[in-house]
C-alpha cells in the first residue's frame, strides 16, 4: 500500500512545490516508483513537469489527455455522475523512470466550495455525501495502478477544505518553511490548525452517511514527518546572521509549541524516530541552502538541481569545477532527506515509530 505524504504550509512560497519535486525524484531514484499530485489550482507543479514554454502547451496536454488531470478525475464524485471514479493517468516524468505525476487543474478550485459545505453538512447532504472521500479513493486506486510506492501531494497556500482533506487524510505530512518572521508565524498557526483538522476527520470518519459512501472517508491516521527549512544563505558553511536568528525562532516554535500541540492530538512518531533517523539538530528533517544560480538551470531543465549535469549547466573549465561540488553537496542533502523519510515511514531498517 502506498504511503501518502502531504507537503504543506499555509504560508506561501516556502519551497512547497520545489520540495515536492525535488524528494520525488531523489526517491524515484533510490528504486521507489512515486506519484505526484498536483492538488494545487496553481499548478506549479504541473509547469515543473511538463514544458509550457509554448503558450498553447497545457490546453495542448489537456486536450490530448481528456480526463488526466486531479480535477477531471475527480468530476464522477463532484459532478454525481452515475460511474466510479477511475485511476488518473499519470504523466511520465522525463529523464526519471519511476516518477510520476497526477496533473494539477486550475479548475480545481472551483470544487472546494463543494468540498467546503460537503465536509460541513455531509451528514445532512445525501448527494455530497461521496466528496470528503473522493480524493483519498482516487489517489488510492491510482497508486494501486502505477504500484507506487509513495504518493506526495502538494498543496496550495491556505487553509481551504482541500488542503484540510488532504492533509487530514494523509498517512505523513512534512512542513517545508523558510527563516523569516512570516514562516514562524505559519507555524504557529499550523500548531492550531492541524489538531482542529483531525478532530474533525476523527469525526467525520465516524458519521454514517460518511462510512457508507461510495468512498468511504478514512480513518485517519495522520502522522508529522518534520520540518524543513530551506532557502537561507551561507556564509563559510553556515546561515548568515540574518537567517540563524530566525533559526533560533522557527527552532522555538517547532520545539515548543508545534510539536507539543501535534503530540497532544497524537500526530507525532514517538520521540526515538526522530532520533533514529538522525534530523539535524534533531529537528529539521533537512536544511537546504539557497540554490543560488542553479535554480535558473534546474528550471531550464527540468530537473532537481541536484540531477543536473555538466552540459546542462553548460558550464567548462573553472567554471564548472566550481559548480560541481555545490550539485553534489545538494545531491548529498536530498539523499539524506529521502533516507530520512524512508526511515520514518518504515522502508529503512529502522522503526517506524508509528504508535
Ligand atoms: N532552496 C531554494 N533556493 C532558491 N530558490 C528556491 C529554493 N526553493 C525554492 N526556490 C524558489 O522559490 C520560489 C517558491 O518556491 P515554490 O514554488 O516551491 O514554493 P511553494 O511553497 O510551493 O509556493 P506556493 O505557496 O505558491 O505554492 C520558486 O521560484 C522556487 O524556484
Ligand atoms: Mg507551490
Amino acid at each position: 500500500m502506498a504511503k501518502t505524504l502531504a507537503l504543506f504550509n499555509n504560508k506561501g512560497g516556502v519551497s512547497k512545490t520545489t520540495t515536492c519535486f525535488n524528494l520525488g525524484w531523489m526517491l524515484a531514484e533510490r528504486g521507489h516508483t512515486v506519484l505526484m499530485v498536483d492538488a494545487d489550482p496553481q499548478c506549479n507543479l504541473t509547469g515543473m513537469v511538463l514544458d509550457l514554454s509554448e503558450a498553447e502547451a497545457l490546453d495542448n496536454y489537456y486536450a490530448e489527455h481528456p480526463g488526466a488531470n486531479l480535477m477531471e478525475a475527480l468530476a464522477p464524485a463532484f459532478e454525481s455522475r452515475p460511474v466510479p471514479l477511475e485511476p488518473v493517468e499519470c504523466v511520465q516524468v522525463e529523464g526519471r523512470p519511476g516518477l510520476y505525476l497526477v496533473a494539477g487543474h486550475v479548475g480545481l478550485a472551483e470544487d472546494e466550495i463543494s468540498l467546503g459545505i460537503a465536509q460541513q453538512l455531509s451528514e445532512s447532504v445525501q448527494a455530497l455525501k461521496n466528496l470528503p472521500g473522493s480524493f483519498h479513493h482516487l489517489f488510492e486506486i491510482t497508486a494501486a495502478k502505477y504500484k507506487a510506492d509513495y504518493v506526495l501531494v502538494d498543496l496550495s497556500p491556505g487553509l481551504g477544505s482541500i488542503n484540510q482533506n488532504l492533509v487530514a487524510t494523509a498517512d505523513y505530512f512534512i512542513v517545508p518553511t523558510s527563516p523569516d518572521v512570516f514562516s514562524v508565524m505559519a507555524v504557529d498557526s499550523l500548531a492550531r490548525v492541524i489538531p482542529r483538522w483531525v478532530g474533525w476527520a476523527r469525526r467525520a470518519a465516524e458519521l454514517e452517511a460518511l462510512s457508507s459512501a461510495d468512498y468511504p472517508f478514512p480513518t485517519p491516521d495522520l502522522k508529522f514527518l518534520g520540518v524543513i527549512v530551506q532557502r537561507y544563505r551561507l556564509r563559510s558553511g553556515q546561515p548568515t546572521v540574518g537567517f540563524g536568528k530566525y533559526f533560533d525562532r522557527l527552532k522555538d516554535a517547532v520545539t515548543n509549541r508545534l510539536n507539543s500541540a501535534l503530540a497532544k492530538a497524537g500526530v507525532m512518531l514517538a520521540d526515538d524516530a526522530y532520533q533514529g533517523a538522525g534530523l539535524d539538530e534533531g529537528i529539521w528533517l533537512a536544511s537546504i541552502p539557497d540554490f543560488n544560480t542553479l535554480i535558473a538551470d534546474s528550471q531550464r531543465n527540468r530537473k532537481p538541481v541536484f540531477a543536473l549535469t555538466q552540459s546542462d549547466v553548460e558550464r567548462v573549465g573553472s567554471v564548472w569545477d566550481n559548480t560541481r561540488p555545490n550539485i553534489e553537496r545538494f545531491q548529498a542533502t536530498f539523499n539524506e532527506l529521502a533516507q530520512r523519510v524512508e526511515k520514518l515511514t518504515g522502508y529503512g531498517d529502522e522503526t517506524t515509530g508509528r504508535i
